[in-house]
């Protein structure tokens, strides 16, 4: 059973947490084990995270663009904002890299996605945006489901 939907949302804080019911909701059809379910809120969570504050530097009334798609065992997740854009992907990456530190970030956002995830792409062009697409195979998906 494969399936896509998309969604965009204003950038606020609180659709940190829309966001991570919608990715849940999205894969409950397929059975997802715990940990998989975790691992995947908390991806998405630090991406629309980065996207709000950072991209857009706390404005609150743009657009966070959310695609998820689930083919042949494999969820991919696109979070995509068109705020500030990363000078540097290659050191924004780096663990413990932020560029709030006075916020308190950990700067371990990317390392998480990278950590939970198969794959982590990072596509982003200064006052253009950023686009993370992540994915994931989900071992509990059986075969047999097209
Ligand atoms: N969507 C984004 N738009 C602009 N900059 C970003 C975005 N996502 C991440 N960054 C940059 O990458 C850095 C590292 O991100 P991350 O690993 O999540 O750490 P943290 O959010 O704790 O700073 C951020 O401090 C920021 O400079
Ligand atoms: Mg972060």
């Amino acid at each position: 059973m494969n399936n896509e939907a998309i969604f965009k949302f204003r950038s606020i804080s609180e659709n940190e947490a829309f966001a991570r019911l919608v990715v849940a909701s999205f894969i409950t059809p397929y059975d997802p084990t715990i940990g998989e379910l975790t691992d995947i809120k908390t991806v998405v969570s630090e991406a629309v995270t980065n996207a709000i504050i950072h991209g857009y530097d706390g404005r609150d009334d743009q657009w966070v663009h959310m695609t998820l798609t689930m083919q042949n065992n494999v969820l991919s997740i696109e979070i995509r904002d068109e705020g500030l854009g990363i000078a540097d992907v290659e050191e924004a990456m780096q663990p413990l890299f932020t560029t709030k530190p006075e916020m308190e970030r950990s700067g371990m956002g990317f390392t998480i996605m990278e950590h939970f995830m198969d794959a982590v792409e990072v596509i982003s062009s200064q006052s253009k945006g950023t686009t993370i697409r992540m994915s994931k195979h989900l071992a509990s998906v059986q075969a047999e489901c097209h």
